[in-house]
């Protein structure tokens, strides 16, 4: 997202704790492409499209502190080189916090590759790719956000795909509510192999559908952020599940890192002599 951060921006609809909204505007605000974000609030799905140098972007009306984020998509299908779909959260300030998913095209029958990143304070760095056990544009997967008092999770299907570990203020999003973001848009210059394979127009549109926005969260009213800074036990978010995996989550989460991670920032030696201070606390999230 640091990359290319005036084109990011989008929004999209939510359920809270359980009590379903009314419509798409109801809730969500257009970033940017607002003839591009189409909402069917009969199914509960947003569309977004793109077409030539116009994506889409939507974001949540209220932030955020601390909560669980789902939602289920499919992405863009065949030549998909050059666009980028992304579900995040951001602060919405110059030294942010955010907390990303990203999913960057591929040519057909070639994988997308999925980027995550975690800023803390504007500063970001933190990316781990990988590719995904299935086709993603073939049918609606679950992508999940748990950002808690210990831990940030990122989850696809239920299964934890990676953990970043609360050990420090610098090295986490603690104090800052956040947007939910959803985006759709064009980053031939790097997304696809490094920038080699751009987008090709003669595909346009491109087409990206979102579904089951279920956001629990502690939303931030007025601006007064303690009411969520509070570590309530009783919170879903903060439940036992939540603060450590489980045996099973960590053979998971281990088994994901073999076989379909392709990049990790911890392990990056050239970029990072030392290891980042947070890799050793989150390599213990999943240690047996
Ligand atoms: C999506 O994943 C989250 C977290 O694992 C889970 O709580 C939720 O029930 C899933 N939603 C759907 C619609 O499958
Ligand atoms: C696209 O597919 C190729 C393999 O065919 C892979 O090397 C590359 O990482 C994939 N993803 C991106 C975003 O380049």
């Amino acid at each position: 997202m640091a990359t290319n951060r005036a084109a990011l921006a989008v929004s999209i609809a939510l359920v809270l704790l359980g009590s379903v909204s009314a419509g798409f505007y109801d809730d969500y605000k257009i970033i940017w492409g607002a003839q591009n974000v189409v909402p069917n609030d009969a199914t509960r799905e947003v569309k977004l499209i793109m077409t030539e140098n116009i994506g889409a972007s939507f974001a949540t009306k209220d932030p955020y502190l601390y909560g669980a984020f789902s939602v289920k998509y499919k992405l863009v299908s065949g030549n998909s080189a050059g666009t980028v779909t992304a579900f995040y959260l951001h602060s919405d300030d110059t030294m942010q916090d955010e907390i990303d998913f990203e999913f960057l095209g591929n040519s057909t029958g070639e994988p997308y590759l999925m980027h995550t990143n975690l800023f803390a304070n504007g500063k970001g760095g933190r990316e781990s790719q990988f590719f995904l056990w299935f086709d993603p544009t073939a049918d609606f997967h679950n992508y999940t956000i748990v950002w808690n008092q210990k831990q940030v999770i990122w989850l696809v299907d239920d299964v934890p795909v990676r953990v970043h570990r609360n050990i420090h203020p610098s090295v986490y999003p603690r104090t800052k509510p956040m947007y939910v973001h959803g985006t759709l848009f064009e980053a031939s210059s790097w997304a696809t192999r490094g920038g080699a394979v751009p987008i090709d127009w003669t595909e346009a549109p491109f087409q990206v559908n979102y579904k089951d926005f279920n956001y629990q969260s502690c939303k931030v009213n007025n601006r007064n952020t303690i009411p969520c800074r509070q570590n309530v036990k009783s919170n879903p978010w903060e439940q036992p599940e939540f603060q450590e995996l489980s045996t099973y989550q960590k053979q998971q989460l281990r088994n994901v890192r073999a076989k379909y991670m392709t990049y990790d920032y911890c392990s990056d030696r050239v970029r990072y002599p030392t290891a980042p201070m947070e890799c050793s606390a989150n390599a213990m999230a999943w240690a047996l």
